[in-house]
């Protein structure tokens, strides 16, 4: 098991470079699986544990995979997949492994798949994943915790989701492509994820409109044949650095993002008066004079990321005055907040809110990240407490940061990974 050793750092400073997203890469990867027509080439993959599942998972099928550019291109064949029950050690390590589902189904008609369960920010159920399937003309199954979805064939249909879910948005998009006829997905999630998996898949041969708004609307195709694709910049790594230099009043460069992905994080940093500068691929920031508070309310795209709250948490614990997070995504996504407090935060749990005073003194001590976000956020709250931080469980920060600790460290953080 390894660790984090974090010492106060002065102000940030520097550049670093963003990989590309996770929660594109891996709704792609799963994607693949759609194609029976020859390789495709997926670059700018961030190279996670996660994407490692992720392609575990879609070669226990058949996949043929393979890495290049030093493991930030891969080569995925499809074409002999067969559609096997996964074991349930593999699927049970990341939620994404649901993915599959819907492009299993679009190709083989029927899928068995064990339900991937709820994690440290909640219940996360499936039931407007399944929902879509069922409208598209499939029978749902379920017993012994595994899910069996079957059909004839998938028709074409309308389908309202009654929250604009990430990931049921993406499955049920998968799923159709191969239908018969028309689908319109409405009140579907407008994530830039979204986006670049529509790209993706049209780039495959699929007929996939509207995407980024909130109706999709899909039309079936019978063929579908390899392609290249650029997986877009991660934009929470991006935030994560954001908000890393806000807690330590830092100015740093950030290159390879999109900033207008970034506009919820950076217009909230501005309101805590940071200064930021949007470039074609970069953003700076120099928040030197941050003083302000600000309160917070998490939402689907374009509002502000869920997955960011933490991060944020720990920039509002350097400002004086009281900020108001409200969390709406997730229903209970705080398991950061003992940690904080035990580092000498002064942060309130009033149900889905946290009440955090700012400016208490905060000293480092041992903590343990309960998710990946949740670690970024202690990562940064280590950052500017007094004295050593030692995070543990680090697995869960490494599944969506690539050396978080060495891009740290080129922008003058005293951070060091160390085994136990
Ligand atoms: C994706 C992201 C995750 C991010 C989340 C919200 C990936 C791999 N993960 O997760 O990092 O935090 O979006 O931006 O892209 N819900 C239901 N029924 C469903 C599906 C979802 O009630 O069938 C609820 C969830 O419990 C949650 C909310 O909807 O409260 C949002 O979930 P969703 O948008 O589906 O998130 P994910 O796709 O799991």
């Amino acid at each position: 098991m390894s660790k984090f050793i974090i010492e106060r750092s002065s102000p940030l400073s520097g550049e670093v470079y963003i990989d590309g997203a996770k929660n594109s890469a891996l709704p792609i990867i799963a994607a693949c699986l759609l194609c029976a027509g020859g390789d495709i080439f997926i670059d700018n993959v961030p190279y996670l544990s996660d994407i490692s599942v992720m392609c575990r998972i879609i070669s226990t099928i058949g996949a043929k995979i393979s890495r290049l550019n030093e493991g930030k291109g891969i080569r995925i064949g499809c074409e002999n997949i067969r559609p096997v029950e996964m074991p349930y050690e593999l699927v049970k390590k990341i939620r994404a492994s649901f993915l599959i589902a819907g492009p299993l189904l679009a190709r083989f008609k029927k899928v068995r798949i064990q339900l991937p369960g709820g994690c440290a920010i909640g219940v996360r159920p499936i039931d407007l994943h399944l929902k879509g399937f069922s409208l598209l003309g499939a029978s749902v199954k379920q017993e012994h915790g595994v899910v069996e979805i079957s059909c004839k064939k998938l028709k074409g249909n309308e389908i309202h989701l009654d929250f604009p879910s990430v990931g049921a948005t993406e499955n049920i998009m998968m799923a159709a492509v191969l239908a018969q006829g028309k689908t319109v997905i409405s009140n579907c999630a407008v994530e830039p994820e979204i986006v670049d998996l529509a790209d993706f898949l049209n780039k495959m041969g699929c007929k996939i409109e509207g995407a980024g708004s909130d109706s999709i609307k899909i039309t079936g195709v019978e063929i579908l044949s390899g392609c290249r694709h650029r997986i877009i910049p991660d934009r929470i790594e991006a935030g994560t650095f954001l908000a890393a230099a806000a807690a330590t009043r830092g100015e740093i460069k950030i290159n390879n993002v999109c900033c207008s992905h970034l506009r919820a994080v950076s217009s909230k940093l501005k309101e805590l008066n940071a200064e930021i500068t949007e470039g074609e691929n970069h953003i700076k920031i120099n928040a030197k004079n941050i003083y302000k508070n600000a309160d917070i309310k998490t939402m689907p795209y374009p509002g502000f990321p869920t997955d960011m709250q933490p991060q944020f948490m720990s920039v509002l614990t350097t400002i004086a005055g009281t900020g108001i997070i409200n969390e709406t995504v997730f229903e209970n996504r705080f398991m950061h907040v003992g940690e904080l407090n035990r580092m000498g935060a002064d942060i309130r749990l009033e149900g889905r809110c946290a009440v955090v005073r700012g400016a208490s003194r905060m000293t480092g001590t041992q903590v343990k990240a309960t998710d990946l976000r949740a670690g970024a956020g202690l990562i940064i709250a280590g950052l500017c407490a007094e004295g050593k931080s030692e995070i543990s469980d680090i697995y869960h920060i490494e599944r969506g940061y690539y050396k978080i600790e060495e891009k740290l460290k080129k922008l003058g953080a005293s951070i060091k990974k160390v085994e136990e």
